[in-house]
């Protein structure tokens, strides 16, 4: 049951919430920054935590600005457009170093951060539903199935927006009513990727006068390829396919599968391999890119040696086999969290650079933990699972030797890092 209460916010946490005491005890305030001496509407969530959201501002915070989107008060998509730039720079890095410090992590240096900023965002998901002739296209608010509208994002690329407003209009004849779609548009080398996820057409599943409507809103639309999936994680089926979008990773030019996983920003893209490459080995050699996706630092890792990759998305793996050419490039399906690289495997290489999903790569670091490779560098979008995979190594045979944070998810709460690890 919900009440009200006031709060002071003492400090942000790591997921934004500012964090305060109510009459209850902790509390979790959305939108509360420390300073800020709010009332909010707070309820105890399923996990017994007691959370809330700001109803009034009774004395702001001094980091406290006007959210630049029109529409942050209404879409769930970033949750820190309310602090100064530095405020929020200074969080971001604090979380980072908070994650170490709970684990007693110390790095030998801290490259200086990079922060890519808004309107780079190369791919975006929006929710879409169709009430009569009226098609609603954005994203979710905050804990609510309920869309807003959008006609502008300050975080994606502005050509991800003309592309949704493009295709808005054409939507209405193939979805079916009431029921939700999710279209997912990627724009990479100049070309858009986009991906249907839900019922289409009459029948739900896309009948021969959808795809000929699909095929027509892709020459229209100029959308390089349009693929369909009933449900999130099912194969994705080329509806039609007029051009294949490719990226290029160095020397290496891969036609990518549909919906392909890509850095969020090419910018950050450019940084995290910038990053990755100045802590390479300087000489010729024998490498691994772990978790390695379709190729984004095997590419580039190329231009000092032989390099294996990775990975455990079939699609991904073939898109790197066909696209390897003469390179001196292997890529390997294989799932790192059931069957990580044994140590003997490991030893093989001269450095090894691992970049796993949200969840880590716990079962990879205590393999690599006791092995002999000269240097690891890890590339990670989650400070916790980071610091406790680099716990493990350091407690195994290695040294924590440089550490940087890169904010490609601009007003979210998620950050990059980028970390290398000498053998002790
Ligand atoms: C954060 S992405 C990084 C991809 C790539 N390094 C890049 O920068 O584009 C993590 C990658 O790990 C892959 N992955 C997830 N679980 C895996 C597993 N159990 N074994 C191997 N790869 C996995 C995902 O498919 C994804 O390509």
């Amino acid at each position: 049951m919900a009440s009200t209460s006031e709060v002071t916010i003492e400090y942000l946490g790591p997921k934004g919430d500012g964090i305060g005491k109510g009459q209850r005890g902790r509390v979790y305030i959305e939108g509360g920054l420390p300073g800020d001496r709010v009332r909010a509407k707070t309820w105890r969530g399923e996990d017994d935590i007691i959370r809330g959201e700001v109803t009034d501002i009774i004395a702001p915070s001094q980091h406290r600005i006007q959210p630049p989107c029109k529409y942050y008060d209404q879409c769930g998509g970033c949750t820190l457009q309310h602090a100064k730039a530095d405020f929020y720079r200074n969080w971001k890095l604090g979380v980072v170093e908070g994650a170490l410090k709970k684990l007693n992590l110390h790095a030998r240096r801290w490259d200086e951060p990079v922060f890519i900023g808004g309107g780079t965002r190369r791919r975006a998901t929006f929710a879409v539903k169709r009430v009569r002739d009226k098609v609603v296209m954005g994203y979710y608010k905050r804990r609510s199935k309920e869309i807003t509208d959008i006609e502008s994002c300050l975080v994606v690329m502005p050509e991800i927006i003309k592309m949704r407003d493009t295709l808005k209009p054409f939507l209405v004849d193939i979805m079916q009513e009431k029921r939700g779609l999710d279209v997912f548009i990627q724009y990479v080398g100049g070309a858009y990727d986009v991906v249907f996820t839900g019922p289409l057409g009459v029948k739900g599943e896309p009948d021969m006068r959808t795809r000929e409507a699909v095929a027509d809103i892709a020459r229209k639309a100029r959308i390089a390829r349009i693929g369909w999936r009933m449900h999130e994680r099912e194969d994705i089926e080329i509806l039609i396919e007029n051009q294949k979008p490719t990226a290029t990773f160095g020397e290496l030019r891969v036609g990518l599968p549909p919906a392909a996983f890509l850095q969020p920003t090419l910018e950050g893209e450019k940084a995290l391999s910038d990053s990755v490459m100045a802590l390479m080995p300087n000489k010729k050699g024998h490498y691994a890119d772990l978790f390695s996706g379709c190729g984004t630092f095997s590419g580039p890792m190329l231009a000092r040696g032989s390099v294996d990759a990775y990975e455990s998305v079939d699609p991904a793996i073939k898109a790197l086999v066909k696209a390897k050419g003469a390179l001196p490039l292997k890529a390997f399906k294989r799932d790192l969290f059931r069957n990580p690289l044994r140590r003997d495997e490991a030893n093989r290489y001269d450095a090894i650079v691992f970049d796993p999903p949200r969840a880590g790569a716990r079962e990879q670091a205590q393999a690599l933990a006791t092995g002999n490779v000269p240097l690891l560098i890890g590339v990670s979008c989650n400070p916790a699972t980071f610091a406790r995979d680099a716990r493990i190594l350091c407690d195994g045979n290695y040294r924590l030797e440089t550490m940087r944070v890169i904010d490609q998810f601009t007003w979210s709460h998620h950050v990059e890092i980028v970390a290398s690890f000498s053998r002790k």
